[in-house]
């Protein structure tokens, strides 16, 4: 039986949790995949000076070719993350006949297309479960139990950084700055967190998601509407509640006779709804399809060891030579249409702060009104310094012409908030 020879590239928190996998549970990995993986090398720049996790030495290289030129790799899994070396390490790989697993979103995101056609031209595999979603397996679901039906529409929860902040600002009392430290020194956020707050994380991982549920191209993840968290106020979070509301920010793909809709924004949803109970740093999804009720994935949506656990998985597809379904297969793929947005319609919420003057609620309701949007509720808090507006379904882009309006308004502080709200 030809053992499955693996080298990965980079060494760091799922780097090092693949190595452990693939290093303790070698038995299990055999039983499961009827073949024998073998990490033979790792490719890490700086292994003298590191804490090599237990593993012997001669694992370690720093020069990345000892693993793309090596007959006895035919699998190199990519954890470095980025675009810039990984991406010219992992065509080399493809280029040199090897099969290519993945965790990075970024990458698949900005060159996915062209690694997929050299992949296929190569006759090799490139898998990327790890970048969407960590320890979900829901690429995998996409390819192989959506097997009879359309897949309508994908809801989820794909930022676990953000929902944790999220679920720690509803409690009340913290700043988005006090508890975006906390999760900085507990891990759950980086130094720099911009990419996770203001949605780009969320927009690769969507137009991955998209491509593989609806057997398109790759979308422009840039070309994906989105917003971030960082502008919600702690009104935002009481105004919420009021109305049994909880924010959450969702990504959404919904393949329509229009085109694809697709965006990440942060939206008002039941407080009882399921997505609205998620808490913490958890990932979920829902998949609609023709037949199933929504099906529903939760699970850890980041860390070492569930995230290694999606980077096994596609391992084990590499070793045990199993084709994709042809639905997926690069040729069969169809061109991404974008949707036009005015084809949208959403009840919303919009906030603005404001200097206290006479005469405001009348003038932002005529705003509306000349947009034919009507008003469902209106909230302000104490210090009337915030008003929040509910308003009933309408067009979205109507809603943003009325927004764009009124922030012009001589009262208004600042930028309106625009939220639209889950059903
Ligand atoms: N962390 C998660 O929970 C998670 C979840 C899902 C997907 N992912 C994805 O998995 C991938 C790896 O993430 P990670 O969290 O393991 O990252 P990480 O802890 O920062 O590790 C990255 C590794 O790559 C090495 N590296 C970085 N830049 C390099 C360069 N220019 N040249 C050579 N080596 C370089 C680092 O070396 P040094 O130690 O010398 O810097 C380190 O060994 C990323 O694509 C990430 O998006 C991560």
């Amino acid at each position: 039986m030809k053992e499955a020879g693996i080298g990965i590239l980079g060494f760091g928190t799922i780097g090092q949790g693949v190595a452990r996998i693939l290093t303790q549970r070698a038995n299990v990995i055999q039983l499961r995949n009827g073949r024998p993986f073998t990490l033979e090398k790792i490719y890490c720049r700086n292994f003298q000076d590191k804490d090599l996790k237990g593993l012997p030495v001669e694992y370690f290289t720093n020069n990345p070719k000892e693993l793309l030129n090596a007959d006895n790799i035919d699998t190199v899994v990519e954890l470095i993350g980025g675009t810039e070396i990984a991406y010219s390490l992992v065509q080399q790989a493809l280029q040199n006949g090897k099969n290519v697993v993945t965790a990075n979103k970024a990458l698949i995101a900005t060159h996915g297309e062209e690694l997929l056609v050299l992949a296929n031209e190569k006759k090799v595999k490139l898998l990327f479960e790890a970048s969407v979603a960590g320890s979900i397996p829901i690429l995998r679901i996409l390819r192989e139990h959506f097997c009879a039906g359309e897949i309508l529409k994908i809801t989820g929860i794909l930022n676990g950084t953000c929902n944790y902040l999220l679920s720690e600002l509803e409690k009340g009392g913290s700043t988005f700055e006090q508890v975006l430290k906390e999760a900085q020194r507990l891990g759950y956020a980086e130094a720099d967190s911009s990419f996770d707050t203001e949605g780009y994380d969320a927009a690769q991982k969507l137009s991955i998601l998209a491509s593989c549920a609806f057997g398109i191209r790759l979308p422009d993840w840039k070309e994906i509407p989105r917003s971030g968290i960082s502008e919600l106020l702690l009104d935002d979070f009481v105004f919420a509640e009021r109305i049994g509301k909880r924010i959450r920010l969702l990504g959404k793909a919904e393949m329509t006779e229009h085109g694809l809709f697709a965006g990440v924004h942060p939206r008002l949803v039941g407080a009882n709804s399921e997505i609205g109970k998620v808490v913490g740093a958890e990932n979920m999804l829902f998949i609609e399809d023709e037949f199933e009720s929504p099906l529903r994935l939760s699970g850890s949506g980041a860390g070492s060891l569930p995230t290694a656990m999606s980077v096994l998985a596609d391992l084990g597809e590499c070793a045990r030579g199993k084709d994709s379904s042809p639905f997926f297969s690069f040729h069969r793929r169809k061109e991404c249409v974008f949707a036009p947005r005015n084809q949208i319609k959403k009840e919303a919420y919009v906030r603005i702060q404001i200097q206290d003057q006479v005469g405001i609620v009348a003038r932002v309701a005529d705003a509306f009104a000349k947009k034919n949007i009507s008003l469902l509720g209106i909230f302000h808090n104490q210090s009337h310094t915030t008003i929040a507006f509910l308003l009933y379904e309408a067009p979205i882009t109507d809603i943003e012409e009325a927004v764009e309006i009124i922030s012009h308004f001589d009262f208004v502080v600042g930028k309106p908030l625009l939220l639209s709200v889950e059903s």
